[in-house]
């Protein structure tokens, strides 16, 4: 098993005062030093090549709820438009980031096991016209299930390949109807310290924020994720509704959101408010932009040996780069 240091991925301050959180979190002991990577026990396929948008729809047939509450893990494929194989169940569901529980990728799901889940509700509010608060039982039967295979690309320099299931972002927005005043979206996450350890610390400003422009989650790539493998969402992969945007580095990927604001200004997200300096509103996965403290240009595909190289926008350039035409991606990071 290789180890990385987490001094060399995680924002100084945070890796600083992981030392203070750790001391007051007993039951995290073993987080301190140390983030452990995957088995490697699969070589890693990349052919850069144009992703393949029908490839990237395939609509689950029989996602009803009640399927998916006894379903074995189910994915379509065995690999994505671009032929890499798919992360295991077990791999994806036991090396996660969710700050709110823990710093140990691999103590997330032990610990998240008995979070709450249901029932939740979704407010989505601010400049719409017809603002709702949504059950998200009833979002699963009222916006159709779709499978999405894509790369997951986290901005510490690993990734997966995961079969998401869910449903599209412009879907939502088509029913709450923007005013044109609106510009961007707002998450937020649910606040729960009593059932989530990590909030009991000040490690980041919660509840964990994200933010998208409009035009971006109208993108047909950005999806709400409520399911995984044919199988609903576990807690350590954001249970029961996180945002997935497989063009930008993991960490826009909202987990276990409960509002969604439609706003006229740019939201700070949580990773802006712990080190603007380090990651940004927009955090497209580049290649050629590196992260002040490593580079960007390859990653470790989880189960995998070595690295091998990370494409523009993930490998989604084809479906999003018109998104940022005439911007300066470095400046814009
Ligand atoms: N969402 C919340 N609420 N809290 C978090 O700590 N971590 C982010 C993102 N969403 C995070 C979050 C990061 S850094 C990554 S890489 C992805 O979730 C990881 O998603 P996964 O654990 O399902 O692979």
């Amino acid at each position: 098993m290789i180890k990385i240091a987490s001094s060399e991925i995680t924002p100084e301050h945070i890796y600083l005062n992981r030392r203070k959180f750790m001391v007051g979190a007993g039951s995290i002991a073993g987080a301190l030093a140390l983030a452990a990577c995957g088995k490697a026990d699969a070589p890693a396929a990349s052919a850069p090549a144009a992703a393949s948008q029908s490839t990237l729809k395939t609509p689950l047939t029989a996602f009803p709820k009640a399927t998916l509450d006894h379903a074995e893990p189910y994915a379509s494929k065995a690999q994505d438009e671009l032929g890499n194989k798919l992360n295991k169940y077990d791999e994806i569901t036991n090396y996660n980031n969710y700050y709110e529980f823990t710093t140990d990728k691999e103590g997330v799901n032990p610990l998240s096991e008995g979070f709450t889940t249901t029932p939740w509700k979704v407010e989505v509010s601010g400049l719409v016209n017809n603002p709702k608060t949504y059950d998200v039982d009833d979002m699963l039967k009222k916006f159709t299930q779709e499978e999405r295979i894509y790369r997951l690309r986290c901005v510490e320099a690993w990734s997966m390949v995961i079969p998401w299931v869910g449903f599209k972002i412009a879907d939502l927005l088509k029913e709450v109807d923007p005013k044109s005043e609106a510009k961007f979206l707002k998450f937020t996450s649910v606040m729960r310290p009593e059932e989530m350890p990590g909030q009991q610390t000040g490690m980041l400003n919660w509840p964990y924020v994200e933010g998208l422009r409009i035009d971006e989650a109208m993108n047909p790539l950005a999806i709400f994720a409520t399911g995984m493998y044919g199988k609903p969402l576990l807690a350590a992969n954001g249970a029961p509704f996180r945002l997935i945007t497989p063009w930008k580095y993991g960490f826009k990927g909202i987990k276990a959101i409960v509002k969604i604001e439609l706003v006229d200004t740019q939201p700070v997200s949580a990773w802006m408010n712990a080190a603007s300096n380090e990651y940004g509103f927009y955090a497209n996965v580049n290649p050629e932009v590196d992260h002040p403290r490593w580079s960007q240009a390859t990653e470790r595909r989880v189960g995998a040996l070595g690295h091998i190289p990370t494409l523009k926008f993930n490998g989604y350039e084809q479906e999003v780069a018109s998104l940022y035409a005439g911007m300066d991606l470095k400046a814009n990071y």
